[in-house]
C-alpha cells in the first residue's frame, strides 16, 4: 500500500516527540465527517510558535490557527491590520514543525485579499506552499474570493460576525446579528460561503441562537467564538484561555488557567534568588577540572 506524501518525515517528527505514531493527520473529510456523522464537537485554539504548537498536538486538539490576533498578542500592536503576510507565514512555519496531528489553518492578513481575486489567489498560495499550513482563513462574507481561492486548489475557511480586521466598519468590537435582518444577512452569508466552496466557517460574537440557525442553515462545521453552544466546534485565543493576554478579557473567554500570573511568580522569585545568590545551587554548576588544573589556575 503507498504511504501518504510526507509519511516518514511525519512519523519521524512524532516520535521525535514521543507523540503517539498511530495519531492520524486531522483532514478535511474527517472534520466534516465529525459534523455530518459523529456530532462530535471540533476543538480548535489558536498557536503562533513551535512550542505552543507542540502542546496543542499533545493535548490532542484538532485545528490550530494561526491567527492574525498574533499581531497584538505576540506582536504587541492595538489591532491586526498591521501584519504583513511575511509576518504570518514566519508564524505558520514553526506552528506547522511543531504540530503535525492537528489541521493547521493560516489567517490571510488585512489587505492580503480584497484588491483583486489574483492577489488573493497569489496570497493564499504563499500561505500554503511557503509556510506549510493545510488551509486558509479569510474574514467576511465575500463568497467570490472564497471560490476563487477554492477554485485555485486551496481550502478555505469562513469567517463571519464580529471580523476584527473591519471592526471599525462594523461600529467597533460589538455583538454582530442582533436584528432580524442582521441575522438572516449572516446566515445568507454563511449559505454563499459554503456555496462558494468553504469547508468551515469561523462564527464570531453574535447570539446563541444566531449561531444555532447559522449551524443549521449549512452542511459544513462551523466553529463558534461568542457564538454559543450549538456550533460545531469552538475556538479560542492561545493567551486569552490560558491567562496570558490581560489588556481585555472579552465575555466568551473562559480562563482554563493564569499561565500569567505563574510567570510573573516564576520571574519574580529567579530574580530575588539571583539577587540574594540563592540560585545558582551547588547542583547546577560544573565541576571537572583537576586538583593540578585547579591549582595551576592559582598561580
Ligand atoms: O485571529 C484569530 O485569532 C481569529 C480567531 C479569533 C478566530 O481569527
Amino acid at each position: 500500500m503507498s504511504k501518504p506524501v510526507g509519511y516518514e518525515g511525519e512519523q519521524k517528527a512524532r516520535a521525535q516527540k514521543g507523540v503517539d505514531s498511530h495519531m492520524a493527520k486531522v483532514t478535511i473529510p474527517a472534520l466534516k465527517k465529525m459534523k455530518k456523522e459523529e456530532g462530535r464537537k471540533i476543538t480548535m485554539i489558536t498557536a503562533y510558535d513551535y512550542t505552543q504548537a507542540s502542546l496543542a498536538e499533545k493535548a490532542g486538539i484538532d485545528v490550530i490557527l494561526v491567527g492574525d490576533s498574533l499581531a497584538m498578542t505576540i506582536l504587541g500592536h492595538e489591532g491586526t491590520i498591521a501584519l504583513t503576510t511575511e509576518e504570518m507565514i514566519a508564524h505558520i512555519k514553526p506552528v506547522v514543525k511543531g504540530a503535525p496531528t492537528p489541521h493547521v489553518i493560516g489567517d490571510m492578513v488585512f489587505g492580503s485579499y480584497n484588491e483583486s481575486l489574483p492577489q488573493a489567489i497569489h496570497n493564499a498560495s504563499r500561505l500554503m506552499k511557503e509556510g506549510g499550513c493545510d488551509g486558509v482563513k479569510l474574514e467576511g462574507g465575500r463568497p467570490d474570493v472564497v471560490k476563487a481561492i477554492v477554485d485555485a486548489g486551496i481550502p478555505v475557511q469562513g469567517h463571519i460576525g464580529l471580523t476584527p480586521q473591519t471592526a471599525s466598519m462594523l461600529g467597533g468590537f460589538k455583538v454582530q446579528g442582533k436584528s432580524l435582518d442582521a441575522a438572516k444577512k449572516l446566515i445568507d452569508d454563511a449559505v454563499a460561503i459554503e456555496e462558494a466552496g468553504a469547508y468551515s466557517i469561523v462564527i464570531e460574537c453574535v447570539p446563541e441562537e444566531v449561531g444555532r440557525a447559522i449551524t443549521e442553515a449549512v452542511t459544513i462545521p462551523t466553529i463558534g467564538i461568542g457564538a454559543g453552544r450549538y456550533c460545531d466546534g469552538q475556538v479560542l485565543v492561545y493567551h486569552d484561555m490560558l491567562g496570558m493576554f490581560d489588556r481585555f478579557v472579552p465575555k466568551f473567554v473562559k480562563q482554563y488557567a493564569k499561565i500569567g500570573d505563574e510567570i510573573v511568580r516564576a520571574l519574580q522569585q529567579y530574580k530575588d534568588e539571583v539577587i540574594s545568590g540563592d540560585f545558582p545551587e551547588e547542583r547546577h554548576v560544573f565541576g571537572g577540572l583537576s586538583k593540578e588544573d585547579m591549582d595551576g589556575m592559582k598561580d
